[in-house]
């Protein structure tokens, strides 16, 4: 059995939360995994050249391409990104944008699987987890767990942050501020956080070892996506 993590952010894996809370689940899951770290990839979002309608593979020629089998053979997913602007940063976006190509033609292969949501901001990543789990119900993917955790906004680090009146410490600590290394948000010493994300990666642990009926989770989905539909509507 095998978890695929992702971590969508595009900064330095050794700062960002996103890269640290996903590693932190996937540890707690006890199973083996795989990490992999969007950083630095060119990953460019869905152009709907429907490329990919008659057998299910994308056509566009990036470095997704090299992802579609660790995603397919995964039986579980966690995955992780930035707030930027409310929202997921846009790699993670993108590289999500891009599992449209599994959604044709009655495609099944990631139908009932069960996934984990990281999102991590300067303030949370709450709305960001939203969003995975919304993505992950296209494919029919249950989330399991959310974890929101507060990471370090550049701002601490950037030189400027002391003076910046758009900056982070300022904001947070107001004029004057002395950033302290303590001051720089940091998710493995946010205890609850921390806390959660060893909870969803023994919850997720629990659902895959104890076997479960994935067309039980796909019939569930379909109907989350049926009431999403007509509520819209
Ligand atoms: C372009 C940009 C926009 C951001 N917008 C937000 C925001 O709207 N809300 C928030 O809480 N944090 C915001 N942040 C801060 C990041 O979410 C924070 O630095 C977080 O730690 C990023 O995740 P990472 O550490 O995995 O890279 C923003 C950062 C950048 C670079």
């Amino acid at each position: 059995m095998k978890i695929l993590g992702i971590s969508g952010s595009p900064r330095e894996e050794e700062v960002s939360g996103s890269y640290r809370l996903v590693e932190a689940v996937l540890k707690a899951t006890g199973l083996d995994y795989e990490l992999i770290s969007l950083r630095g990839k060119t990953i460019g979002g869905c152009i709907a050249c429907l490329g990919c309608v008659k057998d299910n593979v994308c056509q566009v020629r990036d470095d997704m391409a090299a992802l579609r089998a660790p995603l397919l053979e995964a039986d579980g997913y966690v995955i992780g990104a930035a707030n930027y602007y409310s929202g997921m940063n846009a790699l993670c976006h993108a590289f999500l944008e891009r599992w449209y190509q599994f959604r044709h033609q009655e495609a099944d292969a990631l139908w009932g699987k069960l996934a984990v949501a990281v999102g991590v901001g300067s303030m949370s990543g709450a709305a960001v987890c939203d969003q995975i789990e919304t993505f992950m119900s296209y494919n029919f993917v249950e989330t399991v767990a959310k974890v929101s955790g507060r990471g370090a906004a550049s701002c601490f680090t950037c030189e400027y942050g002391e003076s910046c009146a758009v900056g982070a410490p300022v904001m947070m600590y107001g004029e004057g501020v002395k950033i302290t290394e303590e001051m720089i948000p940091d998710v493995t010493r946010q205890a609850t956080v921390m806390a959660a994300a060893a909870e969803a990666g023994k919850l997720l642990s629990e659902r895959l070892r104890k076997g479960y009926d994935r067309w039980e989770v796909t019939a569930r989905m379909q109907e989350v996506m049926m009431e999403r539909f007509r509520e819209s509507t």
